[in-house]
């Protein structure tokens, strides 16, 4: 192989799915139980950049901070690594900046390892195309592989056992006008992170069952609401989304419960607003904040609502 070089600063968007993906049938290969779809969020995500280096360990650098060898995110940037590592083994200078405000509570291992699956394919040489590419980056995170792309993104769930036909593509529809709005409830650490919290509902929680056949009626529905441009079944189907998978955390054992009461707060003052008429919804991931889904005719209503939210827009404005 082609020993590595410096590599370009690579970036790669965060990105939130409409309709989740929640647990794994390979825990190794992160390969999913169910097919996912997401919308990229532009240029809010993480830019890398790989240096190789004389040291026995790597040393990895988060937002110009040099991370301990032990931190979580480093271990997982060096396992990753690991899998391009030759006979001489190199090790790197991983430099990672995220241009996701640090406070909104947003994560950021999605675009983390797809930044870096790009870095690594620049360094190595590899020319991968953008379907490898995203195989690669779903080894470092699942949600990873949607972030190699823009826009809405779809990943299909594949069904060998070495996970090549596990990547995700583009969809070709836009959506200018389409906002999120993050409503930070809490920016810190979550306590259980997806790979844990996905376990344990997988291992204990019944309702889990249901799951997979709620997805599937889900990313049709949503694909479907795309293509209409229909927002109101956008959203609901989203929103139902994010609900049922939150039921299915919380019928795990112990309890999986990722919301806070400001995060209960903010979903009755969403149910509040649409029974007013506005046609606002959330999604929610494994953690306390909420991400508000409305057009940009809403946009002054819903900040009336919630002054504080940091307002994206996945396809620009009209
Ligand atoms: O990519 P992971 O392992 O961090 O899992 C992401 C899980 C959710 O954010 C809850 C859902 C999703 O599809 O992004």
């Amino acid at each position: 192989g082609v020993s590595p070089v410096k590599s370009e600063e690579k970036f790669a968007p965060s990105n939130i799915a409409l309709c989740k993906y929640w647990g794994k049938r390979d825990k190794l290969l992160n390969l999913p139980i169910n097919p996912s779809l997401s919308v990229s969020l532009a240029h809010l995500g993480t830019h890398t950049c790989l240096t190789p280096i004389d040291h026995d360990e790597d040393e990895v650098w988060l937002n110009g901070l040099c991370l301990s060898e032990d931190s979580a995110f480093s271990k997982r940037v060096s396992l990753f690594l690991d899998l391009f590592r030759q006979s001489k083994p190199t090790h790197f200078k991983v430099e990672t900046r995220n241009s996701i405000p640090t406070a909104a509570g947003l994560a950021s291992s999605a675009s983390g390892f797809a930044a870096l699956a790009l870095a690594v394919n620049d360094s190595f040489q590899l020319h991968l195309d953008a379907q490898q590419l995203s195989v690669l980056a779903r080894l470092g995170s699942g949600s990873a592989c949607r972030s190699l792309f823009d826009g809405f993104v779809e990943w299909q769930m594949g069904e060998r056992a070495d996970g090549l036909d596990s990547y995700a593509t583009p969809l070709s529809e836009t959506w200018s006008g389409l906002c999120i709005g993050l409503v930070k409830v809490d920016a810190r650490e979550k306590a259980t992170d997806s790979r844990s919290g996905m376990q344990r509902t997988l291992e204990t929680a019944h309702l889990y069952q249901s799951w997979p056949i709620q997805a599937a009626m889900d990313i049709q529905a949503i694909k479907d609401a795309i293509s209409a441009h229909d927002f109101e079944g956008l959203g609901a189907k989203a929103e139902h989304n994010a609900m049922s998978m939150h039921a299915t955390m919380m019928a795990s054992w112990p309890p999986l419960v990722y919301w806070q009461p400001e995060s209960l707060m903010a979903m009755q003052t969403v149910w509040k607003l649409r029974a007013q008429g506005l046609p606002v919804y959330f999604t929610m991931d494994a953690g306390p904040n909420l991400k508000l889904l409305f057009e940009r005719a809403s946009a002054d209503d819903v900040l009336a609502h919630f002054p504080d939210i940091e307002v994206i827009h996945p396809f620009g404005l009209i």
